[in-house]
């Protein structure tokens, strides 16, 4: 019918505004109308602002919430409130990190929308042996690992080859990784592994070194899938035969970073088939460990082009400097519009 379509069309792009919970984890004890206006202003809560002004500019009715270890607060919010979503950016629970899929659970239980990762892709992937399984299973490349749970002796079984590394087994952020975590004797060996069982309160998964390029790529959806263009960490000043590990200071400290030539930067001089192949194997992963949402995927690529898992982060770090915000900005998603494209996902979510 004439003068029908651009109607529909009109109909089509005006998105509806929504009301937001924006959900964040704190490191003490909150109330329900705390003022976080000095907190916002830190480089700490910058994911935290970077997405509250998206909202707003979005033209979203926005409410936030930050929450240590009571749920009876979200509770309240959720019967004051209502909001048709949360923005779920809590990824912690008394200073728990292993946590975050709980806080998930709570809100699956509860019917409540949110977005980014339901509970069971958060569990699978917070647990750096489980994912590796199942990948391993499904013939993805894996390095070799063994793990070491508190209380058992710490020793390298026989088929674990040097060098290795040693890393708490639910744990982000790269905490608990230092040039020490590198290990190439028995010795070695047993005092990082002894270490991470008292200091970090964490189980240890010993992995093979993978020695290459290290990728991180970024990707956003449930059942299509998008790949936002690859991201790599360089290690220029790094010297040749010194191991090349992205351990906290090389991520979190600016004057190491600078002083040893770490960037993150987009992947440069990638032969087109295996960046190709390299996208293929990330939505493989994506699926595998039942993710939704977004995430960011990294890899480790040998010299000779093989392509190794290290580790998969579901509602990675959103903040727009980070590199999820950066490769979707390369793939034409600015900001608010990548904010937006997160809740739409969340929205059409099916979490049972
Ligand atoms: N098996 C491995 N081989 C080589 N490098 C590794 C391996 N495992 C971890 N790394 C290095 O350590 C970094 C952090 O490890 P990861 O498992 O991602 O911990 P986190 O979850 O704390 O980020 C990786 O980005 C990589 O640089
Ligand atoms: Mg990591």
């Amino acid at each position: 019918m004439p003068g029908r379509r651009p109607a529909l069309r009109l109909l089509s792009n005006v998105k509806k505004k929504l009301k937001i919970l924006a959900l964040f984890d704190a490191i003490a004890p909150t109330t329900i109308d705390q003022d976080l206006t000095k907190e916002l202003k830190t480089e700490d809560w910058k994911t935290e602002a970077n997405v509250l002004a998206a909202l707003a500019e979005l033209g979203h009715t926005t409410e936030h919430l930050a929450i240590f270890d009571d749920l009876n607060l979200l509770r309240q919010k959720l019967d004051s409130f209502q909001p048709d979503i949360i923005f779920n950016l809590a990824d912690q629970f008394k200073n728990n990190r292993a946590f975050d899929q709980n806080i998930v659970s709570f809100l699956e239980m509860h019917g409540v929308t949110f977005t980014g990762c339901g509970s069971t892709g958060l569990t699978l992937c917070k647990h750096k042996a489980i994912s590796k399984k199942i990948l391993g299973y499904h013939r993805i490349h894996v390095p070799n690992f063994t793990v070491i749970p508190r209380g058992k002796r710490c020793t390298r079984p026989a088929r674990l080859r040097f060098p290795i590394l040693v890393k708490p087994l639910k744990e982000e952020a790269s905490y608990g990784i230092s040039q020490a975590s590198f290990v190439e004797t028995d010795e070695q060996f047993k005092e990082r592994v002894q270490f991470i069982h008292e200091k970090t309160n964490n189980d240890v998964i010993a992995e093979e070194y993978i020695a290459g390029r290290e990728f991180y790529v970024s990707l956003l959806g449930n059942h299509r899938l998008d790949v936002f263009p690859i991201r790599e960490m360089i290690f220029k000043e790094v010297p040749p035969d010194e191991p090349k590990i992205a351990t906290y200071r090389a991520k979190w400290d600016e004057e190491y970073r600078k002083r040893w030539g770490l960037q993150n930067q987009f992947a440069e001089n990638l032969d087109p088939a295996l960046a190709k192949d390299i996208v293929q194997t990330c939505k493989r992963i994506y699926r595998l460990l039942t993710i939704d949402g977004y995430a960011r995927v990294d890899l480790r690529v040998t010299p000779a082009n093989e392509i190794y898992f290290i580790e998969a982060n579901p509602n990675p770090i959103l903040a727009a400097d980070e590199d999820f915000a950066q490769s979707a900005l390369k793939s034409g998603l600015n900001y608010p519009q990548l904010i937006e494209r997160v809740i739409r996902t969340g929205l059409k979510t099916v979490r049972e």
